[in-house]
């Protein structure tokens, strides 16, 4: 009876994870969304804690307090999290997941091997598995926390030649594993610590050479292999919501990671043997003595204020300059003046999937001026102008017209299509991929430097004065 109760309860868990992660898919249902899935996992571990505890009652204290203090952490740090910082946390929070699933996988190990429990063939493989697996993410993920962090350094943790002693790593734990299942029957509790030492190391040298700017891309598959090693810990304990949840997050992370490296053009072994941002960091000197010609705020001013049309592309350098709010205001100006003001949001525009639209949400810019990327180019032939914060690769025409550059075949937005294009961003730097931008010296573009929300501050002013 109980049993029944609970496993009906799990499958109206299970059933909020599934509707909540849809709502999630669009910025109009995603706050809703949120709440359902939280609803859905307070269930959950309610149900779960309803589950007759025979031999060890008083679990329930520890649980509470480990429930009370991992709430407060919880709580806190979202709440004080900057919108910038978000992938660190998420990375955390996935690498503390997996450090669950090795403290669970090798607590279930260590009581077989000390002869506490039996455990077939197929569960130790799935223990194994979990274990492994935990381990990696977790010590990968820290890792990737610390680089986005800035606490440490690519060329900190990299060696010459890393990718091959990640290679002898790797087949160096496939083999101890190898191992240690055919001898589990006569287990050592060294070998299985010897094995998790292993996995940890690994999983700390597999992110090393990647990118601190390919993380995010990393931080989503950690995410899956986090979600697997829960669903495996799920058929250990026959739990079936740890193994829905586990199988809705792996799934979840390997989609993202498939999506994100569709929209940079790149495949997933280019993103983990670290072949992009990290060597391209010479910029095309052919390029900067090019000419980019200037912008006066007043000209700007005019200009915008008088267009039919205004298209912006906002990209990692608003996010840096946290301008959103005065974009808006900027938005809100033009709009008085009868002038039809939009966004195009590139699918990988900042460094976070969503990074654009959160942000634009948090400054209350409704949802329908946003055009995916396929939108805006439709509309890009008839706009008058494109107003480019902070954005670079996204807008790269090299991606058409340059077969050796990294951005070629990557889809971008085509501003140069708009009648005319103003770039805002405090040099000629390049962006992510470290390479220079040729619609920086487009005969249809104009250049205003300085830091985003300084510059468009400034904008605002002018655009108040003719406003007057
Ligand atoms: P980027 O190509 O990185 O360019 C950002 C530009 O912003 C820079 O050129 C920088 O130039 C400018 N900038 C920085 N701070 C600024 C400030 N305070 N004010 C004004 N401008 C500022 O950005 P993007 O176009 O958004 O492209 C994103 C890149 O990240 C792509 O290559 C993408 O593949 C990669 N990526 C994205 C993701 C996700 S999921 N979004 C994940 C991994 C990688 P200055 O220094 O001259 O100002």
């Amino acid at each position: 009876m109980i049993t029944t109760a609970i496993n009906l309860t799990y499958l109206l868990g299970a059933t909020s994870f599934v509707i909540g992660l849809r709502q999630m898919s669009s910025p109009d249902t995603a706050r809703k969304g949120n709440a359902l899935a939280t609803l859905g996992m307070a269930i959950a571990i309610l149900a779960t804690l309803f589950i007759p505890i025979s031999n060890a009652p008083n679990n329930y204290l520890w649980i509470f307090v480990a429930m009370i203090i991992g709430g407060i952490i919880g709580y806190v740090s979202a709440a004080k999290i900057e919108m910038t910082a978000m992938p660190q946390m998420v990375s955390v929070f996935n690498g503390l997941g997996g450090a669950c699933a090795v403290v669970l996988a090798f607590t279930e190990l260590a009581q077989f091997a000390n002869g506490y429990s039996v455990l077939n063939d197929g569960q130790l493989l799935i223990l194994l598995i979990t274990l492994l697996i935990g381990a990696i993410a977790f010590t990968g993920s820290m890792l990737a926390y610390a680089k986005l962090q800035g606490l440490i350094k690519d060329h900190q943790v990299t060696f010459p030649k890393h990718n091959i002693l990640n290679l002898i790593l790797l087949a160096g734990l496939l083999v101890l594993s190898g191992y240690v299942y055919l001898h589990l029957n006569d287990p050592s509790i060294w070998q299985i610590v010897i094995l998790m030492v292993l996995a940890l190391v690994y999983g700390f040298s597999f992110v090393a050479p990647i990118g601190g700017a390919d993380m995010p891309v990393v931080i989503s598959l950690l995410n899956a292999f986090t979600g697997l090693s829960a669903a495996a810990a799920g058929l250990i304990y026959d739990n079936k919501i740890m193994l829905v949840g586990g199988i809705l997050v792996g799934s979840a992370g390997i989609i993202l990671t498939v999506l994100m490296c569709n929209a940079m053009n790149r495949s997933l072994l280019n993103v983990l043997i670290g072949g992009f941002g990290e060597n391209n960091h010479k910029t095309d000197t052919k390029g900067e003595k090019q000419l980019a010609k200037e912008i006066t705020y007043t000209d700007l001013a005019i200009q915008l204020y008088y267009s039919e049309s205004v298209l912006i592309v906002p990209g990692y350098g608003l996010a840096v300059a946290q301008a959103q709010k005065v974009v808006k205001r900027l938005d809100n100006l033009l709009s008085a003046n009868g002038v039809e003001v939009n966004y195009a949001i590139h699918p990988v525009a900042g460094r976070m999937p969503g990074h654009m639209n959160v942000l634009l949400a948090e400054a209350d810019i409704p949802y329908p001026k946003l055009l995916d990327m396929e939108e805006a180019n439709e509309a890009l032939p008839s706009t008058d102008m494109v107003l480019v914060i902070g954005a670079n690769d996204v807008v790269n025409p090299a991606a058409y017209d340059d077969p050796d550059s990294p951005v070629y075949g990557m889809p971008v937005i085509n501003v140069w299509e708009a009648k005319n294009v103003v770039v805002l961003k405090r040099s000629m730097s390049p962006g992510y991929a470290g390479i220079q931008n040729n619609l920086f010296f487009h005969h249809k573009t104009k250049m205003l430097f300085g830091d985003a929300k300084a510059t468009l501050e400034k904008l605002n002013d002018e655009v108040k004065t003719l406003d007057s």
